[in-house]
């Protein structure tokens, strides 16, 4: 059987991967400035992380969710101490897009409203309402497609305030990226998502942060609109949260009541994903990685901003965008052919850096070097 091919790859096989480096199958060493997408937090293969998961392995990897699991409680409980909010309940599955499609659909069933405010360029997974909620019609299924989302303009603070007076009493939900990720690493401002947090207390929607891209310390921040000061009602979380182990969930507000049968999932919360997770957390504390990426990210922006040939310079912690210019589109695989660098993109000409939050200063400065000779030596 053939694979089914949505998926268009670069000839390369990784077969080895440790901290951010990773090697491929003739022995070829990259720098992974893309953390596979977003995914390595800690780094690749972290010792703790691969003993914590191996010594779960021995014991028990699955039981259903019919008894009871210490480990998610666990999980739970280290996850409201790091991120700040031991006031908020886990619900645990295994991605983002169901990370979203529980808490689009738990904040319908909170209100008993049907509409979603979502926003132009974001990205929110491929599921029935989180893709519905995503701004990209080319992946929208006819059977997806719905009148229950509005996308409204990015940072337009107007037209949410325009959109609240008409039709506040029939909004679920708000979603919002604190930094939109696939669309392009677009940071909101703190006006907006302050403005988002006093519409939804008015009219009583349920403010959804989209964290998992931007979430789990990426920002410098536990969840990047933290940097706000505002705190969403429901916060979804996936690809940093396992370090590479299938792990989501949403994180919500003791103001949303749970029932039984509510929401539910089979694999959701077993004892291997909830290992990767706390591993991913002790670690996080341990050699203080948000800290460590809102250094890095800071040094990372002021160099990219003293090279003229880029443009736009923006994002927050380790999760940064760039432009280049239509003479340097070939920028990104000349950086993975020529450099071993992986780096990630947008469209158009938009170059992504996700790195894992423990990219050493050395890694940094490399691909600084890097970067700059491949721009004056462009094909
Ligand atoms: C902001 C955001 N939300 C949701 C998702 C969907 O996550 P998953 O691919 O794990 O379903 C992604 C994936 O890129 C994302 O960036």
């Amino acid at each position: 059987m053939k694979l089914f091919n949505v998926y268009p790859i670069n000839d390369i096989t990784i077969t080895r991967a440790r901290g951010s480096r990773v090697w491929d199958d003739i022995g070829t060493e990259y720098l992974d400035m893309y953390g596979g997408h977003a995914v390595i937090s800690i780094g690749h293969q972290h010792p703790h992380w691969v003993k914590r998961i191996t010594d779960q392995l021995d014991k028990i990897a699955f039981y259903s969710n019919s008894i009871r699991i210490p480990i998610q409680e666990e999980l739970a409980t280290k996850l409201g101490e790091v991120s700040n909010k031991p006031h908020f309940e886990l619900f645990l599955c295994n991605s983002g897009a169901e990370a979203n499609e529980n808490a689009l659909k738990l904040a319908s069933f909170h209100t008993g409203r049907k509409k979603v405010i979502a926003f132009k360029k974001s990205f929110h997974g491929r599921t029935s309402l989180a893709v519905a909620a995503t701004d990209n019609p080319s992946i929208v299924a006819p059977v997806n497609a719905t009148d229950n989302v509005l996308f409204l303009p990015w940072n337009d603070a107007e037209a949410i305030t325009k959109i609240f007076a008409e039709q506040g009493h029939e909004i679920a939900a708000v979603i919002i990226e604190g930094i939109q990720g696939v669309g392009g690493i677009h940071v909101a401002s703190n006006e907006l998502l302050q403005l988002l947090r006093t519409c939804c207390d008015k009219y009583g929607s349920v403010l959804i942060a989209d964290s998992v891209q931007c979430g789990y310390g990426r920002s410098g921040k536990f969840f990047s609109h933290d940097h706000a000061g505002i705190e969403a009602d429901i916060y979804s979380m996936a690809k940093g949260m396992g370090n590479g182990f299938p792990i989501g969930g949403i994180m919500i507000s003791p103001k949303i009541p749970s029932r039984h049968f509510m929401l539910g999932t089979t694999f959701g919360g077993n004892h291997l994903a909830c290992a990767a997770g706390l591993a991913v957390l002790e670690v996080m504390q341990q050699e203080s990685l948000m800290h460590h990426a809102a250094t890095m990210g800071n040094y990372l922006m002021n160099e990219l901003k003293a090279i003229p040939e880029i443009h736009n310079v923006r994002g927050m912690g380790l999760m940064i965008g760039f432009d280049v210019p239509e003479k340097l589109n070939n920028l990104k695989k000349n950086l993975l052919s020529s450099y071993k660098i992986f780096t990630g993109e947008a469209k158009p000409n938009v170059i992504r850096l996700l790195p894992s939050l423990a990219l050493t200063e050395e890694d940094a400065a490399i691909f600084i070097q890097s970067l700059k000779q491949a721009i004056a030596h462009h094909p």
